[in-house]
């Protein structure tokens, strides 16, 4: 990777120990880089596919694998949409600080390619569930609806936006606390219970790599 130094910085320095062979000071390298270096270290991501609307009510569907869950109680999770590189804020980010609330909708081998496509930039006023032929089901909580194509969702009401930093790049992170949730038929056992083995989410790795999540193992926690 070719680091830029910025102003008369440092963007790599020498190895200190046979194990290291590079330390990198964040304030010396272009935060494209940075981000280059955290997408493929922090890996794998889930991906929430959040659907929001404007204050007029139009729909809004993207990625976001800056994605995580944040508590049980109350239950919540965090999603992370970046300033672009202009600095300007993504519309899922304009419609969460204007109508507070949001769904995550789970991201699976099935839907995966058409989540990809949902990541196109469209004008403001275009709604990827119209572009793409996608199903906004309503909500029972929040004014964003729920994605039929997700075998789970997850209506959320904002918690808190946090912003990290400011300008291009610049992090803002959405806090939701969830209302309801909601899981098809399709991944319930005959309990009634959610079965993981009956969908197979996916990860993201850095630039266009995925992985699947069936190849797994266990571990027993040491008592
Ligand atoms: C799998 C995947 C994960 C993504 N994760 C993020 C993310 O965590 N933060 C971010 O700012 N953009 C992320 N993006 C890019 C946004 O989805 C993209 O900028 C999108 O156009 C934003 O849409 P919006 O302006 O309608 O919110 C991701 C894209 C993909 C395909």
């Amino acid at each position: 990777m070719d680091f830029k130094t910025r102003k008369n910085g440092v963007a790599l320095s020498t190895a200190r120990s046979t194990l290291i062979a590079m330390i990198i000071d964040p304030q010396s390298i272009d935060p494209r880089d940075m981000y280059h270096l955290l997408i493929h270290l922090i890996t794998p991501r889930p991906i929430a596919w959040v659907s929001t609307v404007s204050v007029n009510g139009k729909t809004n569907l993207a990625p976001y694998s800056f994605f995580n869950g944040v508590s049980a109680r109350p239950p919540a999770v965090v999603f992370c949409p970046a300033n672009n590189r202009e600095g300007r804020k993504k519309d899922t980010l304009v419609n969460v600080e204007a109508v507070s609330q949001f769904v995550v909708n789970i991201v699976t081998e099935t839907n995966a390619e058409i989540m990809n496509q949902t990541a196109s930039m469209l004008p403001y006023e275009e709604s990827e569930f119209d572009a793409y032929g996608l199903t906004p089901v309503q909500s029972e909580t929040v004014r964003p609806p729920r994605l039929k194509e997700s075998p789970a969702s997850l209506e959320c009401r904002v918690h808190d936006i946090i912003r990290i930093g400011e300008g291009p790049l610049a992090g803002n992170m959405v806090i939701g606390v969830i209302q309801r949730i909601h899981l098809s038929r399709d991944i319930l056992d005959h309990q009634q219970q959610l079965d993981p083995s009956r969908f197979q989410t996916v990860g993201r790795m850095g630039g266009a790599a995925y992985v699947h999540t069936r190849d797994q193992f266990e571990m027993q926690r040491p008592s």
